[in-house]
């Protein structure tokens, strides 16, 4: 069989990788497609900077209209990242006959619905492995080896740079902004981290896992989305203390008739397999009414995972296009017409644990003040810890309460009541508990 030709549009750290993965590992494709994985043309407006790959000359060009019209290209790989150009780009490959490969979650997230609806129209595949967890292999799994389930909870650890910071600010006992400009100086974090630190990357991943697990298009508007900067150093050690560990879970629940779709900052118990994913790697378990619950762990960005996620997705094309099978599969899994819109739970509805962290004086009336609030609003106290000045001091002190199941409604309305009192230093925080993510 003829190779199959490829043009990949963004030619940066991941583009090199997938030159290099082809390369080496060009033998073992053969084997496994029964024909070899050429790439023909690689666009960027840069093709000067040395990449660390030899490339033939010939292959790279400035201009995206190159790989669009050759028509023995019948694959185009995105990676360019962001919303704009690449849109543009993807529609366009798509019009001209091509099949999409993209690591591009803000794209799918944002644009997947526009992207999938001309895909179909074409008849051409849309793969993005890559987008989610990088070398992890979830979302194939979930389109084909879970496809007979109902997926009931999808959740994970999805931002290798949150939970570097993470693991460090727990290691260390070190402050957020530390460990964030340490990691800048590692390469761990980007010079602009703003997407990964504020949960949005993890919200793009989360909006792609929501519509394959539950078969549902989400507006990304609907994701309540936290990051992690405004977590302390207080947070971890007092969350160790009742025996948690902070974690930046995207989490994704379908429950009679609606969905949970939200990123933040959660406990979760020190004894919870997720709790135990630490440093750059991520971890994405889901659960499955037959299958029960399924965990899938690797390296979630970087280089050469994320090229071994891309070229695996231009093997399964290659494959198809050796058979003959055309469009074997949507681009969701589900079938297009069968995709629905499932309302999305307000944040104010969901109803989860909290640990609380005042900030007050140390005073008589105190925690009066505070139960009184708490129990208007319906929420029950499980536990506290108030740590004492040990010699007489008009400073506040941090008052800690974990509570029992509440509505986040209540939790935030009796919060600002609470924050209201002279006896409230500064602006109360919380952070959710999840002790039962099945
Ligand atoms: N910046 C992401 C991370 C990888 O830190 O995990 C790409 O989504």
């Amino acid at each position: 069989m003829k190779d199959i030709q490829v043009g990949l549009i963004g030619f940066g750290n991941i583009g090199a990788g997938v030159v290099r993965l082809l390369r080496d590992n060009a033998e073992i494709i053969r084997s496994k497609v029964g024909a070899g994985i050429v790439l023909k043309r690689i666009a960027d407006l840069d093709i000067t900077t040395d990449r660390g790959v030899s490339v033939e000359r010939g292959v790279l060009t400035t201009s995206v209209d190159d790989i669009f019209n050759d028509s023995e290209i019948s694959v185009v790989i995105e990676l360019i990242g962001g919303y704009e150009p690449a849109k543009t780009f993807v529609l366009k490959a798509i019009e001209k006959g091509k099949h999409i490969v993209t690591a591009n979650k803000a794209l799918l997230a944002l644009h997947g619905t526009d992207i999938f609806a001309a895909a179909v129209r074409k008849g051409v595949e849309v793969q993005f492995e890559a987008s989610v967890g990088g070398g992890i292999p979830v979302l194939t799994a979930i389109k084909s080896n879970l496809a007979a389930n109902n997926i009931n909870s999808v959740f994970g650890i999805m931002n290798g740079t949150c939970n570097y910071i993470l693991t460090r600010m727990t290691q260390e006992g070190a402050d957020f902004s530390d460990v964030l400009k340490t990691a800048q100086e590692l390469g761990y974090a980007e010079p602009d981290p703003t997407f990964d630190v504020e949960g949005v990357d993890t919200a793009h991943k989360l909006a792609v896992l929501v519509s394959l697990c539950f078969g549902t298009r989400i507006d990304f508007k609907d994701i309540h989305t936290e990051g992690i900067s405004n977590i302390s150093g207080l947070d971890v050690k007092y969350a160790a203390q009742f025996g948690y560990r902070i974690k930046l879970l995207a989490i994704g629940k379908h429950v009679e008739g609606e969905i949970e779709a939200r990123v933040h900052p959660t406990m979760i118990p020190l004894d919870s397999p997720i709790a135990d994913i630490n440093g750059v790697f991520n971890a994405i378990r889901l659960t499955g009414d037959f299958v029960g619950p399924v965990m899938f762990s690797g390296r979630g960005a970087g280089q050469n995972p994320t090229a071994s996620a891309i070229v695996g997705d231009l093997v399964g094309l290659s494959r198809n296009m050796k058979a003959g099978a055309g469009r074997r599969m949507s681009p969701l899994g589900f079938l297009d017409d069968a995709i629905v819109t499932i309302p999305v739970k307000p944040m104010a509805e969901i109803t989860s644990k909290y640990m609380i962290r005042f900030s007050a004086l140390d005073k008589p009336g105190v925690l009066g003040g505070i139960a009184g609030s708490l129990g208007k609003h319906g929420i029950s106290i499980e536990s506290m810890v108030q740590t004492a000045h040990e010699v007489e001091d008009s400073s506040p002190v941090p008052i800690v309460i974990m509570t029992h199941e509440a509505r986040e409604g209540s939790i935030q309305k009796a919060i600002s009541e609470i924050d209201q009192l002279d006896i409230i230093c500064e602006k109360t925080s919380f952070i959710r508990i999840e002790d039962n993510l099945e």
